[in-house]
This record gives structure tokens, sequence and C-alpha cells, in this order.
């Protein structure tokens, strides 16, 4: 297995079917250094070419998910240096990953860390998880799509609010704008994102990769050609060998057995 130095990887779940990257540097509260991003991609990559998982979760520590980028990095930066070597581009990768993927965010999600979990396909929350974006107490601006995404998780206002003030929203208040679609315990949180993905598992991967393209292109398309674009992936999935299957077992009252095919 690949030694990570900032990160930990496992498979979880009855079938181990499910890739677990935890984020481990605690000390700095998890600020996303250049090396913890790209380990992050490395392991996605892995996980995407491995075909045992089928979702991926993403987690802190119990203390932070990610307190944003590493300050400390940024501080000597130049426009030219970030300009030249396109800095940050390479987290793009966690949002381009073709398998499911759930952020379990325990503790604060901040700035970049926000912005990763907003990268992710689904948001869970321990009841303690705080998530902001304080970039403006630093003099600069989210950059790694926090004025896109939150705008388009909790509408306008709210994410002006939050990107203007830098002020933190609380798990409760997140999952009621819809950035999150649950909380839970904070030491309950990781067994249910993994219990999410076993239960995405249980279906055609085809099908859940299709299901991810499609509400992702909602962000991409007016609705018109999101329809249109919607449309193709149905009538492609109807070439998969799991979608005969899954109406086979259907009419037959009994349990699909998908082969990811
Ligand atoms: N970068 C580098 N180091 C960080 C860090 C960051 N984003 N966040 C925390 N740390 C470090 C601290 O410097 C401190 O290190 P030392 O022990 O060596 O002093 C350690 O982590 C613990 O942090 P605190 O002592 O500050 O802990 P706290 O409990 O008092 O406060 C906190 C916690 C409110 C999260 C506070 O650490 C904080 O405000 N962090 C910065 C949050 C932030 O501004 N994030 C946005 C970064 S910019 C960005 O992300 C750009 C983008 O869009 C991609």
């Amino acid at each position: 297995a690949v030694q990570y130095e900032y990160i930990k990887v496992d498979k979880r779940g009855e079938k181990k079917n499910v890739g677990l990257i935890q984020l481990n540097r605690l000390k700095a509260l998890n600020a996303l250094c250049d090396g913890l991003v790209s380990e992050i991609g490395e392991a996605l990559q892995e996980m995407e070419t491995d075909t045992s998982i089928d979702a991926i979760v993403i987690t802190g520590s119990e203390r932070a998910f990610a307190a944003g980028a590493d300050i400390a990095e940024m501080k000597d930066k130049s426009f030219q240096d970030c300009y030249a070597r396109k800095f940050l581009s390479h987290w793009d990768i966690i949002s381009k990953c073709p398998k499911p993927t759930i952020a379990a965010v325990n503790g604060f999600a901040l700035g970049g860390g926000c912005e990763v979990a907003m990268m992710c396909d689904i948001i869970y929350a321990g009841e303690k998880a705080k998530f902001g974006q304080p970039e403006i107490t630093l003099g600069t601006i989210p950059g790694a799509g926090g004025t896109q995404r939150l705008t388009r998780a909790i509408g306008k206002s709210k994410a002006m609010e939050m990107i203007l003030t830098g002020e933190f929203m609380s798990a409760q208040e997140a999952e009621k704008a819809g950035l999150v679609s649950k909380v839970f315990p904070v030491e309950e949180l990781v067994g249910e994102a993994i219990k999410l993905g076993e239960r995405i598992g249980e279906f055609s991967q085809i099908a859940a990769a299709m299901c991810k393209e499609a509400v992702n292109m909602s962000d991409e398309l007016p609705l018109s050609n999101g329809l249109l674009y919607e449309k193709k992936l149905f009538h492609s999935s109807f070439a998969t060998d799991d979608k005969r299957e899954g109406m086979t077992a259907f009419l037959e009252k009994r349990k699909p057995d998908f082969k990811d095919n």
C-alpha cells in the first residue's frame, strides 16, 4: 500500500467497498497544504481504478474537517506565482471523481475545507460542525469554488452573508439551508457516512455514476440542455445488463444482482 504523510486511507463497510480518506494533519487542523491535497488526489485516483470500491468517504478529525488552505504556505505567494503555477487548480480532481463521494464533516470546515466538502456529492455533518468562508478576514476571497458552490447550495443572500462577514454556520443551520443533508452525533458521523456509501454500493455502479454525472450537470447547463443530457444518459442506461437485471428482478419480485455491467 502507498504510504501517505498527510492522510490515512482504508476500506470500510461489511464488504470493504467504501473507501475512506481521513485527513491527518491534526496539529494544523488539517490545513490543506499542497502535499495534503496532492495526496487526496492520489488516493482518489487509486480508489477510482479499484473496482472493489463503490463509494468514497472523505473525513477529518473530530476537531476539524479542514481549517482551510494553508495560510503559512500562502503568505508569501505573489500573484505571479499563483498565476504561473495555477495555484489551487489541482484541487479540482476532488470534484471530478466519477464515484460517489461523501464528505463527513466534524468540527471546522472553513475556507478551502468548506470548499472541499462542497466538491463532494453529499455532505453529512456532526452536531458540532462549523462551516465558513473566512477568506475576507485574510484580505482575500474564496478560491476553490466557495463563491460558486456555496451560492448554488444555500442561495445568494445566505452565501453573501457568510462570505462577506466570514461568520460560521452551525451544522443545524447548514442542514436547514440545504448545504448538508443530515446531521449526526459526533461519534456516529463517520459510521453513518460509511453506511450511506454501502447503501449506494448495493446498486449498479454504472447507474450510480450516471446519476452523479446527470445531477452534477445541473450546475453547468440551462434546463433544456440539462434535460436533454439527462435523457441521453437515461437512454444509455438501457444498454447495460444492470438495467435488464434491475427491471427483471422487480417483476420477478426478487432482489437484483447487479454486476456493474
Ligand atoms: N493554515 C495554516 N495553519 C492553520 C490554519 C490554516 N488555514 N488553520 C489553523 N492553523 C494552525 C494554527 O496556525 C495553529 O498552529 P500552531 O499550533 O502552530 O500555532 C493550529 O492550526 C491550531 O489553530 P488555532 O490555534 O488557531 O486553533 P483555535 O481553536 O484557536 O482556532 C480556528 C481554530 C478558528 C479554525 C482558527 O485556526 C482559524 O481561524 N483558522 C484559519 C481559518 C481560515 O481562515 N481559513 C481560510 C483559509 S484561506 C482559504 O482557504 C483559501 C481558499 O479559498 C482555498
